[in-house]
């Protein structure tokens, strides 16, 4: 057994010996001073109660299925629908954004591991023209909503300890893209030990632990224990209007959207689209006993039960992650101690061998323990679901080629800002494919969303070579 340097280093290692954790302490006696702080500070911050708890996942049985059926969703047709709503939630909407009754928020935690960046993902360059990085496009949307409302609100970004310095070193570089730095809030989010199939802890280095962001679920913790939480309701925000960094799309703040949510009285929304075929990779929405769910594409074999008449082809709505979440409903589930439940994935863990060699793994070979954001779905007491055009609103950026890459998130705002376009009555040339012959680009600070361009553009103008509207 190790020898601490005191009490209290010899009842940590004693505990986490007690735990299977002993091996954490391997190398020892080689670390320097400083590098046995380090380990034991390590240490010191895993939850065991809660390890052990995630570790009996890796052996438990599969959910036993219960009886899904569709939830409501409030159609993209609205209008057709509901005659009026449309016009009631946006006026809903729009007062509580001129009464800064909300505040934006963007789950930016996450390694970006398919895409395999160094940099933090909002980082990343990603309009036609302009090359536009996500932060940016997002701070933009946010200033227009502010100009256009005449309001203020806080933009809370939630990183990791991966990209948490990161982040602010780009922001401050670009001077917060011409929002006030007291006004872009930024959390860091929990992280998690990462374990073998044994359940045994990694070591990412002699003296260092691995661990990894504990999912976009870390928001709820996130909130509360950095004292945002606190924060806004001092500061009487109501919503939280939640989206992820990858969605280079989504119409932040949309009036009308909040509008629906508030005047259903729901304390979490969601929005969907219509999954492109059966075997898109989307979680989608159900309902599970009564209760609203997202079933993840990897289970969605949980939703093909002929015998109770229904299959995964009943189940398209699949899940954008734009959320609207009531402040007073983060600060109940917190308050009663609710924890969201761990997903496991099996994945790829580089560490420190017994022997001190570092291993950098061709397949997985451990396992991370993540919670989701819209687990918090199933305790509250009023939700909604709102359909949306995908060409609009969803354009996510995940992998380094194919499906959900640089090049189809390119693609996918050319092709939605030629929509607007020729919606405005503006011709555009297109190709065999679909694309407009030349790039197209509007600046959120033009317009963020369809409506505001259909509004503000001069019908005019005409497109006669790459054009950047500002
Ligand atoms: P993904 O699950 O797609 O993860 O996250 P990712 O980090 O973008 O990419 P991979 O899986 O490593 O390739 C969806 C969103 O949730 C955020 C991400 O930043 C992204 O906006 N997220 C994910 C967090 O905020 N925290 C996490 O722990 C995980």
């Amino acid at each position: 057994m190790p020898e601490g340097r005191n009490p209290e280093e010899k009842r940590i290692i004693r505990i986490a010996m007690e735990n299977g954790q002993g091996h954490l302490f391997r190398f020892w006696d080689e670390l320097s001073a400083p590098e046995k702080d380090e380990l034991i500070d390590d240490v010191k911050s895993i939850d065991f109660d809660r390890l052990r708890e995630a570790v009996k996942l890796l052996k438990a049985q599969r959910k036993p299925k219960g009886h899904f059926t569709l939830p409501e969703i409030i159609r993209a047709d609205i209008e057709e629908s509901e005659p009026g709503l449309y016009q009631k939630a946006r006026v809903m909407g729009e007062n509580l954004i001129k009464d800064g009754r909300v505040a934006v928020f963007t789950a930016a935690g996450g390694q970006s591991t398919r895409l395999g960046l160094d940099i933090p993902k909002g980082c990343f360059p990603v309009t036609p023209i302009k090359r536009k990085t996500l932060f940016q496009v997002f701070a933009e949307k946010i200033i227009f909503m502010r100009e256009r409302f005449r309001s203020v609100f806080p933009w809370i970004i939630m990183t990791s300890e991966t990209n948490h310095q990161q982040t602010i070193d780009f922001f401050e570089q670009n001077n917060f893209f011409g929002l006030e730095a007291e006004n872009v809030w930024f959390i860091i989010q929990e992280m998690f030990p990462s374990v073998d199939g044994e359940g045994r802890i990694f070591l990412r280095e002699k003296n260092r632990i691995f661990k990894n962001p504990t999912g976009h679920g870390g928001t709820i913790n996130a909130l509360f224990s950095s004292g945002v939480l606190e924060r806004l309701e001092k500061a009487g925000v109501e919503s939280i209007f939640y989206f992820q960094v990858d969605n280079v799309l989504v119409k932040v703040l949309d009036p009308v959207y909040l509008g629906l949510h508030k005047l259903r009285g729901a304390e979490m929304s969601s929005k969907c689209v219509r999954k492109k075929d059966v075997n898109e990779k989307m979680g989608v929405f159900a309902s599970l006993d009564g209760k609203p769910v997202v079933v993840e594409y990897s289970e969605a074999d949980l939703l093909d039960d002929p015998e109770k008449g229904y299959t995964r082809a009943d189940f398209m709505y699949g899940n954008i992650a734009v959320h609207i979440i009531e402040t007073a409903f983060v600060k109940r589930l917190v308050s009663n101690g609710i924890e969201l439940p761990f997903h496991v994935a099996f994945k790829k863990i580089p560490h420190m061998d017994d022997n001190g060699n570092k291993i950098n793994p061709a397949a997985p070979n451990g396992y991370k323990f993540e919670t989701f954001i819209f687990d918090a779905l199933a305790f509250a007491e009023r939700s909604l679901v709102v359909e949306t055009i995908r060409r609009e609103e969803f354009s996510p950026l995940k992998n380094r080629e194919g499906d959900d890459s640089p090049q189809m998130v390119e693609r996918d705002q050319l092709l939605m800002f030629a929509g607007w376009f020729e919606e405005a009555g503006i011709p555009v040339e297109r190709m065999d494919d679909g694309l407009p012959v030349y790039r197209l680009e509007v600046s959120p600070r033009f317009a963020p969303f369809k409506e505001y361009f259909l509004e503000k553009i001069d019908r005019n103008i005409r497109v006669e070579g790459d054009t950047y509207i500002e």
